[in-house]
């Protein structure tokens, strides 16, 4: 997706509303509410190099989204994984197959045209530099890689889901209870939240709602709002 402006005019706004300070920070606020290009990125789909499907390995195969973005709950990055982990089983399943053609060149000595290079996937999800996010605080707090990312276990090709603009980000600091799950539920793509409770009556809670109350207390869950949050 081709940036409309130069990358030095997304970063200048943001020093003005610093330069400026507390009192900016309301019209900043406004600003940003309407200024966002919301949709700028959502439906965001580039091709791969090679055509992985997420429908088949985790839908289809039952792969964990933690086999893969291995980092996930225990950094702020989520990473992607190397080619090692695809040749775990790819040089038992699949040789042949041509799309793999790619993972043979990083991975396999006796393939024709081997360089050893890692395979460069196409990024899709990128704050912008500015942007402060972290993954672990939010999936070991009951924010669902669903809730940011969309069905990704029946993606054939991954797209971008979610604005992730500023708005987006706060609409769900500002009342965190309307998404928070139990933590044994963060990775499972098929929660029902009634049907979690009809499975859990011990918890003496009848409703969705109460029991995001509930959890938001039990994690002592209170996003913060401050600018400095996410803008270092
Ligand atoms: C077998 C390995 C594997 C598994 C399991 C897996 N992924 Fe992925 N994922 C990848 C690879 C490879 C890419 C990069 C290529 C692409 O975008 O399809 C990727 C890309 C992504 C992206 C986009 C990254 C970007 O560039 O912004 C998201 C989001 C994502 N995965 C989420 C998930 C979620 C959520 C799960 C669990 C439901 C999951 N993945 C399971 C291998 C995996
Ligand atoms: C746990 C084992 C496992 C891992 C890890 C794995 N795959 Fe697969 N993959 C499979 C299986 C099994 C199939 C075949 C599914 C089928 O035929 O229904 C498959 C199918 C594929 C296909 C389709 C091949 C074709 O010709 O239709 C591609 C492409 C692929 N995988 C790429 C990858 C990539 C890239 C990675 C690493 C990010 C990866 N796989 C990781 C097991 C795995
Ligand atoms: C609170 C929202 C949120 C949750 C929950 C979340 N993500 Fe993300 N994800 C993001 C944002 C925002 C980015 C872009 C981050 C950046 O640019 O630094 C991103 C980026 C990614 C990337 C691309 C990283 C890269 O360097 O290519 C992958 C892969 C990913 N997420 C996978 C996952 C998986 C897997 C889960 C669940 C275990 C998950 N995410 C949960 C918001 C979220
Ligand atoms: C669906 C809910 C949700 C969304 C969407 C969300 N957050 Fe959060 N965020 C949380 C929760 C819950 C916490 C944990 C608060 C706590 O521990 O008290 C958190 C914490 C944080 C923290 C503190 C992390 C730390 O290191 O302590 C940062 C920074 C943050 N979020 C940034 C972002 C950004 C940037 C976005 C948008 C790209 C975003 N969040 C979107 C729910 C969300
Ligand atoms: C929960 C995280 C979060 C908090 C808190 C936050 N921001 Fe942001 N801010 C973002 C994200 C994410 C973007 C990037 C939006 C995009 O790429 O569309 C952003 C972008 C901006 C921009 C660039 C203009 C724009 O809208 O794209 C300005 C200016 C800004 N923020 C100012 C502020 C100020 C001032 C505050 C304090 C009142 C604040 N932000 C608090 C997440 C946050």
């Amino acid at each position: 997706m081709p940036n409309l402006f130069p990358r030095w005019t997304n970063l200048l706004p943001l020093k003005i509303a610093v330069c400026v300070g507390a009192t900016a920070a309301g019209i900043a606020l406004a600003f940003s509410y309407y200024a966002t290009p919301k949709a700028l990125t959502v439906g965001y789909q580039p091709s791969q190099p090679i055509p992985f499907s997420h429908k088949i390995h985790v839908d289809q195969l039952g792969l964990d989204c933690r086999y893969c973005h291995s980092f996930v709950e225990v950094s702020g990055h989520s990473n992607v994984p190397t080619g090692n982990t695809c040749w775990n089983c790819h040089q038992h399943v699949q040789r042949d197959s041509p799309k793999l053609a790619p993972l043979h060149r990083s991975m396999d000595p006796a393939f024709p045209g081997y360089d050893g290079r890692p395979i460069e996937w196409v990024r899709i999800h990128k704050s912008p530099d500015y942007v402060y996010f972290n993954h672990a605080a939010h999936v070991n707090r009951g924010v669902s890689c669903q809730t940011c990312h969309g069905d990704v276990n029946r993606m054939e090709v991954v797209w971008q889901d979610q604005p992730h603009s500023m708005a987006w980000c706060l609409d769900c600091h500002r009342a965190p209870e309307k998404f928070l799950r139990p933590l044994e539920e963060v990775y499972n793509f098929g929660y029902d939240p009634l049907q979690y409770l009809s499975e859990n009556p011990q918890l003496g809670v009848k409703t969705p709602e109460e029991l995001g109350l509930k959890l938001k207390e039990q994690f002592d869950v209170k996003p913060k709002e401050s600018c400095a949050t996410c803008h270092h």
